[in-house]
């Protein structure tokens, strides 16, 4: 280890911004904040309850990960992932959600935080709904760090919304263009010419 970085790798300038980003529409002192009052909010919520934080892979991993860090530390929780995607990139209107990855360990009689990155059309979490529901959880709340809500085409209830985000395209903090981006530490909006072709999904 030297003053390079992390094991002697030459470390890189992290705050050189993509060509390709027009815009940071959330910067990440503004999504610490919303982390920080979504955790504030589950605890008050849960008092004093176990509870299950599910962030929904792969766009919520680092969503969880810093909700789960801002809970405060006498908090009996535990985190879980499942990892889902929609059938057919160009077509989502279909509804049809593939489950990549089930839960480690069973959600039976437990208290389920259902923790995804941003609900657009809220199919995924619809499924996500249905389908944690229907194995008997204690009970089963969602939290969204992004909302859309004039994207929805399905009513799925939200319990804790953490940012309205704009009408727009947005990546990092998780949420990736053709799974690039996710590493980002902010919300970006892309320049059009970043986007090769259609399939912004
Ligand atoms: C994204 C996002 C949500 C979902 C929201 O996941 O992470 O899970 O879409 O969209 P919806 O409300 O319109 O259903 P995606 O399927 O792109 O997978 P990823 O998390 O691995 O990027």
């Amino acid at each position: 280890m030297n003053d390079n970085g992390i094991g002697g790798l030459r470390r890189l300038d992290v705050n050189v911004t993509p060509d390709t980003v027009a815009a940071i529409e959330f910067d990440a002192e503004t999504i610490a904040g919303a982390v920080r009052r979504l955790a504030d909010e589950v605890v008050r919520d849960l008092a004093g309850e176990p509870f299950v934080l599910l962030g929904v892979l792969k766009g919520a991993l680092f969503f969880t990960a810093d909700l789960a860090r801002a809970l405060p530390t006498n908090v009996d929780a535990t985190i879980d992932f499942i990892a889902v995607s929609s059938y057919g990139r160009a077509d989502r209107s279909s509804g049809e959600v593939r489950l990549l990855k089930d839960t480690s360990e069973s959600v039976e009689g437990k208290n389920v935080v259902i923790v995804e990155d941003i609900v657009d059309n809220g199919l995924t979490l619809q499924y996500l709904q249905r389908l944690v529901g229907g194995r008997n959880p204690a009970s089963l709340r969602t939290c969204a760090l992004l909302d859309k809500p004039y994207r929805r085409r399905v009513d799925v209830p939200v319990d804790y919304i953490g940012l309205t985000a704009p009408d727009t395209f947005i990546v990092g903090y998780g949420l990736d263009y053709q799974e690039k981006y996710r590493n980002l530490p902010y919300l970006a909006r892309l320049h059009d010419w970043a986007f090769a072709g259609e399939g912004r999904e």
